[in-house]
């Protein structure tokens, strides 16, 4: 594990404002989670964008996709793809375009809102996506989000880890070449 003063060091070196997170962005325990499983500069494909995604964007290559224009270019180091919601879920077509081009070590599922249809999508149009790596659903604190979660667990068969952030928590499938020793 990375020592934690370093993660703080580059924390405090890259600008990054955690008042940022937390409510409706990703949670700072989940920030953390991050600087430990992936070297800056990795390639993140998060779904449902925020001021976390300003964020993530100031040490990571974040690929962020959004229904909501509101949201779209909060920041310009980020890479947005915008995706108008098409029978309750992001336009696929949009997506199957964009996604074949990118690759990515972890994957957030943190969008749309549930008032916007939830992220049931994602189970539904999971072909979309390189499963392979780590996948990341926020909210599991919520039993939608945490069926969502399980459901992926299960069909992927992989580790997986659950942390508690104040205000909510989020489940993580362990990329398959993750070693325990380092939980
Ligand atoms: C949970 S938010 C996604 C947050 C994002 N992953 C982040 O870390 O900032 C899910 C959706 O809610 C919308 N949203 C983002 N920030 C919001 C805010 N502050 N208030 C209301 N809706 C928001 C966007 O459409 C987004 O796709």
């Amino acid at each position: 594990m990375k020592d934690i003063t370093d993660v703080e060091k580059k924390i405090k070196n890259k600008g990054i404002n955690l008042n940022n997170l937390g409510f409706w962005a990703i949670g700072i325990r989940l920030f953390h989670f991050l600087t430990q499983i992936l070297p800056e500069g990795s390639s993140i494909l998060e779904i449902g964008s925020g001021s976390g995604t300003v964020e993530l964007s100031k040490l990571y290559r974040v690929y962020s996709i959004e229904n909501n224009v509101e949201y779209v270019g909060l920041t310009n180091k980020a890479t947005y793809i915008y995706a108008p919601l098409k029978d309750g879920w992001y336009d696929v077509g949009i997506l199957r375009d964009v996604l074949k081009e990118i690759t990515y070590e972890a994957i957030i599922v943190d969008g749309p809102s549930q008032a916007a249809g939830g992220r049931k999508g994602f189970i539904d149009n999971i072909d979309l996506f390189d499963v392979g790596v780590w996948i990341i659903v926020d909210d599991i604190n919520r039993p939608c989000d945490l069926h969502i979660y399980k459901t992926l667990a299960e069909m992927l068969n992989r580790k997986t880890v659950e942390i508690k952030e104040c205000d909510k928590s989020f489940g993580v499938i362990c990329k398959n070449d993750w070693i325990s020793s380092n939980t």
